[in-house]
């Protein structure tokens, strides 16, 4: 059984083909193929989202599927069910789950478990879906004649602000799968944790990224200059001292313009304007957080599509 659990679920190889397939599904919405006819994906969210949730929800339901909401609290699984009984019991009723939840363990034993693909919505270490959309995004401004991947190659991102988040990790794992260079910086003990060393090793990336203190020194020659919110659903209790600690790392009109002089400016959403990034940087016209977040839709349906297709 297939999952997308890690960026590097779809080998480098299969990329190019979901990123056209995305491309197609977006130049053809409304006009395509139903890949999921008959179909019912189970979303289990035991965190808040937008994007992802309507995403998922209405690209389910645009593929010909029944997308199925469920918050996590109101099934048993909130009650102490295992993960596992969870996986074996949804498997037996829909072809597929998208998980959003805090343990990462939990959507690998789900996946485990369960005889479904498991698509990871976003846990506390990595959020797939959103590295795969953003990737899609910058390679349709990089690559227009369609060889993405190419596109991708050799550009580097800067991730500024709280670099110990799902998003940093993924985007370190991301950029080394898709050829690109990574920089992030923050506070010192913000830095990549063992966890993602692990993980990065496993992959043979290990030490594939750069970690400083100084936002100039990681934005200097980056094509993208990417921030995220710097409370992440989980950490509230953690929020007075972490405004404190990031602040000098905020996306200022000055660290942006540092960049290369047609840098893009991304941010995964939600954004919190004046803190983590200046309002004059959110409405310059290479800031395309718009664009990533529609690009959700078509991205996701094409995993989707693979995903299902996989499975017969
Ligand atoms: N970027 C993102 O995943 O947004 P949501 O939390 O709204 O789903
Ligand atoms: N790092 C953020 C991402 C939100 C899409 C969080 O986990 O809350």
């Amino acid at each position: 059984m297939r999952h997308l659990l890690k960026e590097t679920d779809f080998r480098a190889s299969e990329l190019q083909g979901l990123f056209v397939q995305a491309r197609e599904f977006k130049a053809q919405r409304g006009r395509h193929a139903q890949p999921l006819a008959g179909q019912t994906w189970a979303l289990i969210f035991a965190k808040s989202s937008t994007r992802t949730r309507v995403s998922f929800e209405v690209g389910i339901h645009e593929l010909g599927g029944n997308p199925l909401f469920l918050n996590a609290g109101d099934i048993q699984l909130g009650r102490g069910e295992t993960v596992e009984d969870t996986a074996r019991v949804l498997s037996r009723f829909v072809h597929g789950l998208v998980v959003r939840t805090f343990r990462h363990s939990d959507v690998e034993r789900l996946a485990t478990a369960g005889t479904v693909p498991v698509i990871n919505g976003l846990t506390d270490f990595l959020h797939p879906c959103q590295i795969y959309a953003d990737a899609f995004t910058m390679a349709e401004r990089w690559a227009p004649g369609g060889d993405f991947l190419a596109g991708l190659k050799g550009r580097k991102i800067a991730f500024l602000g709280d670099t110990a988040c799902n998003m940093a990790n993924s985007w370190i794992l991301g950029a080394n799968h898709f050829g690109m260079t990574i920089a992030l910086a923050g506070p010192a003990d913000f830095a990549p944790g063992p966890e993602l060393k692990a993980l990065l090793e496993r992959e043979g990336f290990a030490g594939r990224y750069e970690f400083t203190t100084d936002p100039r020194e990681a934005v200097r020659g980056a094509d993208v200059v990417y921030t995220d919110v710097w409370v992440s659903m989980g950490k509230e209790e953690e929020s007075r001292e972490r405004r404190r600690v990031l602040q000098p790392f905020a996306v200022t009109g000055e660290i942006f313009a540092a960049a290369k002089p047609d840098a893009l400016f991304m941010h995964c959403l939600p954004a919190h304007a004046g803190e983590e990034v200046m309002p004059e940087v959110l409405d310059n016209p290479r800031a395309v957080i718009f664009d990533q977040a529609e690009n959700r839709l078509h991205m996701q349906k094409a995993i989707l599509a693979a995903l299902a297709q996989a499975r017969r």
